[in-house]
């Protein structure tokens, strides 16, 4: 059973060079608009097909800027596509863990977030209060429940989240680097927390730079290059594939040279 579908999918971003420029020059690219250069347009995902089965777990590797946290924001509806299409199976629920502070507000308290986030994924006060404490529980951050969390630490922040994640039942879990900056107590419970989840048959999009989590958590993974999927495949190719990539990165004359 599919449960995500892209089809030519690309995402442009419109990039702003020269943010601050003076409102003088502002006013000349106004009336000349053939001399406003600073907007550039970027297509940070281009013409992606791909499908994704319930109840795999797919590692979404490549390098920095090559699109994985674009294409897991596409998914989660955080942007809308550009061309192609992207079909989530309708029923199915998401919970995402992409980017630090994502879903977050500082000002608010760990428990106030908790029931913020959970509420932007439609439960309901009562749902909420009954998976409060094992959202606590897991996070190991009682003692910090009730502070603001512009006071967490980074760390803080991911289990935080990916508590809530991971509590919230979802039929799709978007992982975005949440190893970063997690301790190795947290990785290991995440990565028991992400094997029990697929044991359910849940689906699994984890975006990652190390090789090692991505072989303890995917069957799959596809390579984004700028943008575009280079590679879709098993994880010890993907992962040979992705390593040949950053390798000639470090060594360009020797491909150039050998050509
Ligand atoms: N909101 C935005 N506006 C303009 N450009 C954006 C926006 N979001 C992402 N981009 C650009 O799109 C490209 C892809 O970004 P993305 O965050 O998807 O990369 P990534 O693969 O997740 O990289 P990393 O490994 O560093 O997390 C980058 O060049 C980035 O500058
Ligand atoms: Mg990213």
């Amino acid at each position: 059973m599919t449960v995500i579908e892209a089809q030519g999918l690309s995402k442009r971003f419109l990039l702003r060079h020269n943010a601050s420029v003076e409102l003088k020059v502002r006013f000349l690219g106004f009336l000349h608009p053939e001399k406003r250069q600073s907007i550039e347009e970027f297509w940070a995902l281009k013409d992606v097909s791909l499908t994704i089965k319930r109840g795999e777990a797919v590692g979404l590797v490549g390098r920095n800027g090559s699109g994985k946290s674009t294409f897991l924001k596409l998914i989660a509806a955080v942007h809308r596509p550009t061309s192609g299409r992207l079909l989530v199976r309708r029923s199915a629920r998401i919970a995402s863990m992409i980017e630090l502070g994502v879903g977050f507000h500082g000002e608010l308290t760990g428990r106030e977030n908790v029931f913020l986030n959970a509420a932007i994924h439609g439960l309901t006060h009562q749902q909420i209060e009954a998976i409060y404490g094992a959202i606590v529980e897991y996070s190991g951050l009682a003692h910090f429940i009730d502070v603001p969390i512009k006071n967490y630490s980074s760390g803080m922040y991911m289990r935080l989240g990916f508590a809530i994640a991971a509590n919230l039942d979802p039929d799709i879990l978007l992982l975005d680097e949440i190893f970063a900056v997690g301790d190795a107590d947290f990785q290991q419970r995440c990565i028991e927390t992400v094997n029990e989840f697929l044991n359910r048959g849940k689906t699994i999009v984890f975006v990652s730079h190390s090789p090692g989590s991505v072989r303890a958590i995917c069957q799959r993974v596809c390579v984004l290059e700028q943008g575009q999927l280079a590679f879709d495949g098993d994880v010890e190719s993907g992962l040979a594939f992705y390593a040949g990539l950053l390798a000639e990165l470090h060594h360009p004359s020797a491909s150039q040279s050998a050509g």
